[in-house]
């Protein structure tokens, strides 16, 4: 019969611990919270009181609401107080002797039938079970910080776990208003296994100048819809715990793409461990604060890692620009057309180059429905409207463009077709022009080295819809001129975008981060580790992504990950950047996504 844990037990009322009591007692159950003494005792009940009263300030919670859920909360600090709940959860600090010692005592005070849960992160259940005389009703069950906002419970079985008891922990989960998702105990299990090869590589990012924190920060922010950029993040999760944890990930992967990034050691010597002391990638105004008192924008240091790294230094501010007028744009694809219309809404002249005549109307039929959109939700008017069209001209003949000041190209993804544009733009731009590349995954010094003037090209990566999505990566190679990086910095900034710079290698910042992460995804996968659903819905519920991996690749196309993976591996030459197998054969077999209605899930 179900269990209905009318008294749930949580041993340390910590970040996690406070937490859990409070989501659990906010749901009608009576919690019996115990810490080690009096003071952290009153730490804990002071976090629970801290965060229930900003929920009554929010109007999210009554105060007599607050009032009865303290009603259900018994603390102290007598372990043997636990023994009456039918579900005890562990949430001491995420050392194994420590947590060995508390489920020994609890296997010892409690009944056989009591559950025995632990919050661990990174540490085996399969250990810690072994060690009770109860492997069958001990899991895990991983929440996320913080607790009473996040939506997601990893619940964790292992081979010998009770089928039962799962079935009782989903229920409780939903009860307690949270997605649960079950799966097998692997270090990491589902949402950290994927986040934290991410978080290493952002770091990594950082340690080899790539590009600054604010700016890793931001592309996946402004590109990917995340929450909070990596390096924010590991802030908030703390960085020791970051290290431990992908520490324990790389002892069962021995994958060195989760060896913790050298930098994240040194930091944590140093006692820089994120938010809790003031210090970690950022500067905090205080302990525990969230306000970063020591953010630099790319207005105050135009620090570009390409420049960096070929000697040139750190660009300071105030690098003069070139006047930009008139923009010619080069093709008519999806990434064109969403140029062409945010730089005519900026208020540039914009000369547009098509094949054909057939071409240029595809692309006014494509500019005006999306600008009567714009006007039906009423982000333009109607004479906004009119304006934004009057300033685009169309040509089929290059020649045009020999007025322009900035001529962005934006053609198939080939590099000997870029190559050859690129020649045929120098022969005609008048000099001082600025050239740019809107690749996703070329070099953009080859597209440089095919002019005469290689000071002048750059790359200018947008997203997709442009519309829409505020970043652009600014790609500077190792010859591009100065005032060519500020000019084109600029230029985004006026069209609203938010710019960032990074170096001019496979997958700049955004899909370098995003496309590993991806395919260790579909290795999770084809391990057969979790399903589909439960992968998409840790990443979405558990790190607040607005997408799992599977939707994102089903929306980009499998063939154009599996592209951008393989660019990578070429590149990096790193062993866990091989596309996974599963990757491979999707393609071949033609299921390549939402274009083919079926990819890793049938649309
Ligand atoms: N912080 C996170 O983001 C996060 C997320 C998911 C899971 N976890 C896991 O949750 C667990 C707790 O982490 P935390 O961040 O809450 O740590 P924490 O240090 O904030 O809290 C641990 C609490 O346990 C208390 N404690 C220590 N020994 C005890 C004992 N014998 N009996 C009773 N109380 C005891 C401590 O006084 C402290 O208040 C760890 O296993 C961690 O890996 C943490």
């Amino acid at each position: 019969m179900a269990q209905d844990f009318a008294k749930v037990g949580v041993v340390g009322l910590g970040t996690m611990g406070a937490g859990i009591a409070e989501v659990l007692a906010r749901a009608g159950i009576d919690v019996v919270g115990v810490e080690l003494n009096d003071e952290t005792l009153a730490r804990g009940l002071g976090h629970i009181r801290h965060s229930t009263d900003r929920a009554v300030s929010r109007g999210k919670l009554t105060e007599a609401d607050r009032d009865a859920l303290f009603g259900r909360i018994h603390a102290g600090t007598d372990l043997s107080a636990v023994a009456a709940c039918g579900l005890v959860v562990e949430a001491v600090p995420e050392r194994i002797e420590d947590k060995r010692a508390v489920l020994a005592e609890l296997d010892a005070l409690c009944p056989s039938g009591t559950i025995i849960a632990t919050n661990t992160s990174s540490l085996s259940i399969t250990e810690l079970a072994a060690g009770t005389s109860r492997p069958s009703r001990v899991v895990g069950t991983h929440w996320f910080n913080p607790a009473p906002v996040m939506g997601l419970v990893e619940i964790i079985r292992t081979v010998v776990t009770d089928p039962a008891v799962l079935a009782d922990l989903e229920m409780l989960v939903t009860k307690v208003g949270k997605t649960a998702v079950v799966a097998g105990d692997r270090a990491g299990f589902i949402a950290n296994a994927l986040l934290f090869g991410y978080l290493n590589n952002a770091v990594r990012m950082l340690e080899a100048h790539y590009a600054t924190r604010e700016d890793i920060d931001a592309a996946m922010r402004f590109g990917c819809g995340h929450p909070m950029g990596p390096l924010a993040l590991l802030d908030l999760i703390g960085l020791d715990a970051a290290y431990e944890i992908l520490d324990s990930i790389y002892h069962t992967s021995r994958d060195h793409l989760h060896a913790p990034a050298p930098l994240l050691k040194q930091l944590v010597t140093a006692g820089m461990l994120g938010r809790k002391t003031g210090r970690g990638f950022y500067t905090y105004a205080a302990p525990d604060s969230s306000e970063i008192v020591d953010a630099v924008t790319s207005d105050s240091v135009m620090s570009s890692a390409s420049g960096t790294a070929a000697g040139t230094g750190t660009r300071r501010s105030g690098a003069p620009t070139r006047p930009v007028r008139t923009i010619g744009v080069i093709g008519t694809g999806t990434m064109a057309s969403g140029i062409i219309e945010v730089a005519a809404r900026s208020g540039y002249d914009v000369v547009l180059r098509a094949r054909g005549q057939a071409k240029i109307a595809d692309v006014r039929k494509k500019l005006e429905w999306s600008l009567d959109k714009a006007v039906a939700k009423g982000r333009i008017t109607l004479d906004e409207r009119a304006a934004t069209l009057a300033r685009v001209r169309a040509t089929t003949d290059l020649a045009t463009f020999a007025d322009c000041d900035l001529i962005i190209e934006a053609v198939v993804e080939d590099l000997e077709v870029k190559r050859a544009l690129f020649a045929e733009i120098d022969a005609i731009a008048r000099p001082g022009a600025i050239l740019a590349t809107t690749t996703s995954s070329l070099p953009v010094i080859e597209c440089a080295t095919a002019t005469s003037r290689p000071q002048d090209v750059v790359g200018m990566h947008w997203f997709n819809p442009a519309q829409v999505m505020r970043l652009v990566e600014i790609v500077p190679t190792v010859l591009t001129a100065d005032d060519v990086t500020a000019t084109v910095l600029e230029v985004a900034r006026a069209a609203g975008k938010h710019p960032v710079l990074c170096a001019d290698r496979a997958g700049f910042i955004v899909n370098a981060l995003l496309f590993p992460y991806l395919n260790d995804a579909v290795r999770m996968l084809e391990a057969h580790y979790a399903d589909v659903e439960a992968i998409d819905t840790a990443m979405k519920v558990g790190c607040a992504h607005p997408m799992g991996p599977f939707e994102l690749a089903d929306v980009v196309g499998l063939d154009v990950t599996l592209a951008i993976v393989r660019t990578l591996y070429l590149e990096f030459r790193e062993p866990g950047y091989a596309p996974a197998p599963l990757l491979e054969h999707l393609v071949k077999a033609g299921y390549l996504g939402r274009k083919t209605r079926r990819g890793f899930r049938v649309h």
